[in-house]
């Protein structure tokens, strides 16, 4: 498909002006997404961000993947090593229904986290690989997602480079100076070097990893 390996694309998926936009596109994204889009782009995201999250420490407790998709954050923190429980948010029931056939999330909730989220659990650890970017959310999910977390939760969320400016993400993350400590950052590479000949237009874009610790 044009602007993006596999149906769905990385062109319409930036595109997206609505949340009845994003789920049809989900919709018919979920089935192809892993082979047809993350294998072709050597979709690297998931796994730096199961990595730092490792690094800053694996908490004591479950951990929530926000905007989860076909679960491929969770299963790349299988792949590290952490065995504890993670459960998976998501707005598309397709990506959904693709992620419960891993066996790697406890439990899965469909649900938009740029609302109040009414998830049972008080969360010790967030992860979130390729949520935060263009036509899908922006910071106003912040508030949301830290409502849900435990005092020294530690969230690892990775932030599209095109959307750091004009999404606002410094100053929102300096708004809620009272609720998280300063992040960390680091900037990675989105795709591996197969991605040059699937998607060319796509095949450099870069991602912020923000870890960040909700205050006690
Ligand atoms: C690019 S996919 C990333 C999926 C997965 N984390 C990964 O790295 O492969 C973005 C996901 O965000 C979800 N999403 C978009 N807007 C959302 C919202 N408002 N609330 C929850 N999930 C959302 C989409 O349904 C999609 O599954």
């Amino acid at each position: 498909m044009a602007g993006g390996a596999g149906q769905g694309g990385l062109a319409g998926a930036y595109a997206l002006d609505g949340q009845d936009a994003c789920l049809r596109l989900y919709a018919d994204w979920a089935q192809s997404y892993d082979a047809g889009f993350a294998a072709a782009m050597e979709y690297r995201l998931p796994a730096h961000v199961a990595a730092a999250f490792l690094a800053a420490g694996p908490p004591a407790g479950p951990v929530l993947d926000v905007g989860a998709g076909t679960g491929l954050c969770a299963a790349a923190l299988r792949a590290q090593g952490f065995a504890g429980p993670i459960d998976g948010v998501d707005l598309s029931q397709e990506m959904l229904d693709v992620a419960a056939t891993k066996g790697v999330y406890r439990a899965l909730y469909r649900a938009d986290v740029t609302r109040p989220l009414n998830l049972p659990e008080g969360y010790a650890g967030v992860v979130s690989a390729g949520t935060f970017t263009s036509g899908h959310v922006g910071p106003e999910a912040l508030d949301p997602i830290l409502d849900c977390t435990r005092p020294g939760a530690c969230l690892v969320l990775s932030v599209n480079l095109r959307v750091w400016e004009g999404g606002g993400f410094a100053d929102a993350l300096a708004a809620r100076a009272d609720r998280i400590e300063a992040p960390q950052m680091i900037d990675v590479a989105i795709y591996g070097p197969a991605a040059a000949q699937a998607d060319p237009a796509h095949a450099a874009d870069r991602a912020r990893i923000l870890i960040l610790r909700r205050r006690g």
